[in-house]
């Protein structure tokens, strides 16, 4: 991580001046509950608390969403900081000054390159703005607009541009300008040739769409063709600037409609965002051409808790919504869904239609449930008794996630109408399913799994090894007893990282606190600490959990000699074998003696 050119006592310091409670007072109402605080979660909406702060941890964890971490990581994602600008941010709240004069020399260039990186692509942008606008060849692309209906206004919005049908027109700029092949490679501005020898221009003769982050800084770009050729959209590919699932074309210019009209509208692509702001809608973004991700739906959350997808109506498209409503809906959004007629995306109905008509699908657009009935309905022979239960269990696990009684029975009555069968057999499917999940909650739906998917999958966690953790947190005298038979090697990853980092802390300060810890390792540790788990108060309960994590570890040593021995075997390695024979000899006798 960028811990950047910030000394960690500074960081330290900062962490010791920075209440965790009374910071995230500021942006979320804590209440007290217990040893902990709790609030309503502002990483996705709910109506009942399930965000904790923990005070003498200084950690907070959402079970709601799965989102964790310490101070810092809260404000990275609250804020939507790096972490050298979240702890500038809390440092200043602090009143501690930060020594900037301490960055070495890498992490100085490091900082430029950044800097020389942005300067690039805005430089790149104006070159294609430019062409666009002054040259002759720009004149055809002009025509282009202007035959789509774009105005000069919309042209100088959106930083509209044209690339020279040149293999080497960017290039030939940039050369004069002293910018180096490498930074203009690493941007995916050029690529090199086949030849092994030298480099072309990615984006040729093609009208091109700077992209912005919600800096307004150019990170990337997307390139279209002035005719019907192929590919029709080029993107700039994942770059140190640009990540594509993490973007939305337009969010820097939408943001703050999206919060005056407590309403987005997702679109595809470039031409509907432009077609919008020119028809006066500017609450827009576009997920460029891929379904939703939920990076990009968190970043819409900032900004309001609506959502209207508007794709078009085509299978791609109507795959791609169903994928939006189920990342959008499972982190509490109220979506709508747009019902544009088929074949036409926002652009065309827009210049068909106008914008009023537009704006009237908009708040027409059917709910999660009536849009997937719909769209059961549209796939399956809903005629038939089969094709009805299908179509009912496809929506079951919908059904079972509203939480208001009203809107629940609303849904039930609207699918009872649409497919011509009694509620009351729709409610015992409902029970049935109901039943089925309590019976087995480890069938958690995959929305809630993908959730805690975020950065490592959570449920997966070897659960010794999590309680052992929160144990050594809470009870430091443990870690000499661990690192007497392992330490770090008991724990397998990304726990063991985890522990290292707590185990390096405490060595150093003689305690350990979330705050101290990188944004990855204090997510996890709010999981391991905010485990429903008592913590047992006898060294003896203690001694036999250390003793669990070494037989686990003496097993999968186990298992690994026997694999390299089958392989040893097949490779008549007899010197090999007898190595490996000799080393489960001694796993075994490890074992007796942890295990008599
Ligand atoms: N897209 C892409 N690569 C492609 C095709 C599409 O990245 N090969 C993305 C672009 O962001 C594009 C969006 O998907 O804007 C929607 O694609 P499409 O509907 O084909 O294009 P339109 O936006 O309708 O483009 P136009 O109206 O200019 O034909
Ligand atoms: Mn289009």
């Amino acid at each position: 991580m960028a811990t950047g050119f910030i000394p960690q006592e500074i960081i330290d310091e900062i962490a010791a001046y920075s209440d965790i409670v009374e910071i995230v007072n500021e942006y979320v109402p804590l209440k007290k509950r217990g040893r902990n605080f709790q609030g309503l979660c502002p990483f996705h909406h709910e109506k009942t608390p399930s965000f904790t702060v923990s005070p003498d941890k200084q950690i907070f964890r959402c079970f709601g969403c799965g989102v964790g971490g310490n101070i810092f990581s809260f404000i990275m994602q609250i804020e939507g900081l790096n972490f050298p600008e979240a702890v500038e941010k809390l440092a200043q709240r602090a009143g501690i000054p930060l020594p900037k004069q301490e960055m070495t020399a890498a992490q100085k260039e490091e900082l430029k390159q950044k800097e020389r990186w942005y300067k690039i692509n805005e430089l790149t942008a104006q070159f294609y703005h430019k062409i666009l606008l002054d040259t002759k060849f720009g004149k055809k692309a002009l025509d282009y607009l202007k035959k789509r209906g774009i105005t000069a206004e919309i042209i100088e919005k959106f930083h509209l541009g044209v690339s020279l049908p040149d293999w080497d027109g960017l290039i030939k700029f940039m050369n004069k300008r002293g910018v180096r092949y490498k930074e203009l490679l690493e941007l995916g501005l050029i690529l090199p040739k086949n030849s092994g020898r030298g480099y072309y221009d990615r984006f040729r003769n093609r009208l091109m769409f700077p992209i912005w982050d919600n800096a307004s800084r150019v990170i990337a770009f997307g390139g279209r063709v002035l005719d019907d050729g192929e590919p029709k959209y080029l993107n700039s590919p994942d770059t140190p600037l640009f990540n594509k699932g993490y973007y939305l074309y337009g969010l820097h210019l939408a943001k703050s409609s999206i919060r005056n009209e407590d309403l987005a509208v997702i679109v595809e692509g470039y031409m509907d965002v432009i077609a919008c702001h020119q028809y006066g809608i500017t609450n827009v973004v576009a997920s460029l051409g891929t379904a939703l991700t939920q990076q990009q739906a968190r970043a819409l959350m900032r900004h309001t808790y609506n959502v209207a997808i508007a794709y078009d109506a085509d299978i791609a498209g109507s795959n791609a919504t169903l994928r939006g409503l189920d990342i959008l809906g499972d982190l509490g959004c109220q979506v709508r869904v747009v019902n544009l007629p088929k074949g036409l995306d926002p652009d065309e109905y827009l210049r068909n239609f106008g914008s009023q008509e537009f704006s009237k699908l908009v708040a027409q657009g059917e709910n999660l449930i009536e849009y997937k009935l719909s769209n059961a309905m549209e796939n399956v022979n809903h005629a038939s008794i089969e094709g009805k239960i299908k179509i009912i269990q496809s929506i079951l696990p919908d059904l079972y996630k509203i939480d208001s009684p009203v809107a629940r029975e609303g849904a039930v009555k609207l699918i009872s109408n649409k497919l011509g069968i009694a509620d009351t057999s729709i409610l015992s499917e409902l029970r049935k399913y109901r039943q089925e999940k309590q019976k087995f909650p480890q069938n958690k739906d995959r929305n809630s799994e993908k959730r805690e998917n975020k950065i490592v999958n959570l449920t997966d966690l070897n659960k010794i090894e999590v309680q052992m953790l929160k144990i050594l947190f809470e009870h430091n005298k443990y870690f000499a007893d661990v690192e007497k038979v392992g330490g770090k090697e008991l724990f397998t990853s990304p726990l063991n990282e985890l522990y290292q980092q707590m185990v390096e802390k405490f060595l150093l300060k003689g305690k350990v606190i979330g705050s101290d810890l990188n944004e990855k390792d204090s997510e996890l540790l709010a999981f391991v600490l905010m485990n429903e788990f008592d913590i047992p108060n006898s060294d003896k309960v203690v001694a036999d959990y250390i003793k669990n994590l070494q037989i686990n570890k003496l097993n999968k040593d186990y298992s690994n000699t026997i694999k390299e021995l089958s392989e040893a075997e097949k490779l008549g390695d007899a010197e090999g074998v007898k190595k490996l024979l000799s080393h489960i000899e001694w796993i075994i006798q490890q074992k007796k003696l942890l295990a008599p």
